[in-house]
């Protein structure tokens, strides 16, 4: 018997289009046919590691973990002895014995890798710095729920572009070959970091995708098939930031007048949590044309596709 090679999931691009689609379209059918998936991780238990807050991504695990048959550990480092008298590498050995799956949130990207590197089971990224594949995944479902295909579309995004979501945003739209448009201030601490802009560049070349970072909203708004946004204070950021990064940010807000420069039938997305008067108006993300609650929903079943396919059930 040919022994499938563990995958482990730190960021959408170590993904290829067909198992992004995979992934989506089960995630799809479990959403559509719960019941048959009842016993479908049973006796299988999930880590969740978490050093940032959550209520989304530990929610939805942890409920589509029961739902499968399976359980959940909810794992905070702040009871760890992680960092302190524990290594990483130790860590994944002890745990790799117990459970089924891995999956963390963390600041630092070096952790999902050296996770990843000494695991014995799959290791899920649940976000850190650079990635946050569970949300894109489930945006892209989403995407296609709301729109039809996953082909001919533009993908504007607004504000912080240095910025785990909009990173793997951007490998995602590079992947299906989409055109995204990165609207955000000038500076490198606002824009995609260098290294991520040359993966984008590299995905690009073999799908044929547009993707730019560009420093004027109304141009990116323009045609725009999906308008999204994320937070300006990520998990992290210090407070006394607040006021500063209001004010750089501002420009970028998703108002009114960019919902109605963009195309008609346009979505807005917001991967939460979102802050009303920030990063969108309240109008906005209560409006119309927001499905913010629709994508948040389906976290749960890209949850559910996501474990399937890490342990090799589809
Ligand atoms: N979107 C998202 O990951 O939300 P949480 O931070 O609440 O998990
Ligand atoms: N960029 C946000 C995403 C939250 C889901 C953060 O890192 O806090």
């Amino acid at each position: 018997m040919v022994r499938k090679r563990m995958k482990h999931l730190t960021k959408v691009s170590d993904l290829t289009k067909e198992e992004c689609e995979k992934i989506i379209n089960k995630s799809i059918e479990i959403k559509a046919n719960k019941e048959k998936y009842y016993s479908a991780l049973s006796y299988n238990t999930l880590l969740m590691v978490f050093e940032k807050p959550s209520l989304r991504t530990r929610v939805s695990f942890e409920t589509g973990m029961m739902q499968m048959g399976g359980h959940a550990i909810f794992y905070s480092l702040k009871d760890s002895p992680l960092g302190k008298k524990e290594n990483i590498h130790d860590m994944a050995k002890c745990v790799s014995r117990y459970v089924d799956l891995i999956a963390a949130r963390v600041f630092k990207r070096q952790d999902i890798w050296e996770l990843a590197k000494h695991a014995e089971v799959p290791v899920i990224n649940m976000l850190d710095d650079n990635a946050h594949p569970c949300q894109i995944l489930c945006d892209f479902q989403t995407i296609k729920e709301k729109k039809g295909q996953l082909d001919d579309l533009k993908l504007s995004y607004f504000g912080d572009a240095y910025n785990n979501v909009t990173y793997d945003l951007m490998r995602m739209s590079a992947i299906f070959g989409i055109k995204m448009d990165v609207a955000c201030p000038e500076g490198k601490k606002y824009s995609p970091e260098l290294e991520v802009m040359d993966e984008i560049s590299d995905l690009s070349r073999k799908s044929g995708a547009e993707v730019r970072v560009i420093h004027e909203a109304m141009e990116a708004a323009r045609d725009a098939d999906i308008i999204y946004t994320d937070s300006w204070m990520s998990y992290g950021i210090p407070f006394d930031k607040e006021e500063e990064r209001k004010k750089i940010f501002m420009p970028f807000q998703v108002t009114s007048n960019i919902i109605t420069a963009a195309k008609n039938d346009v979505i807005f997305m917001n991967c939460l949590p979102a802050m009303r008067g920030y990063e969108q108006t309240a109008e906005v993300i209560d409006g119309s044309r927001s499905v913010v609650f629709d994508q948040a929903e389906n976290r749960l079943h890209i949850q559910k596709a996501i474990m399937l396919f890490l342990l090799n059930k589809f």
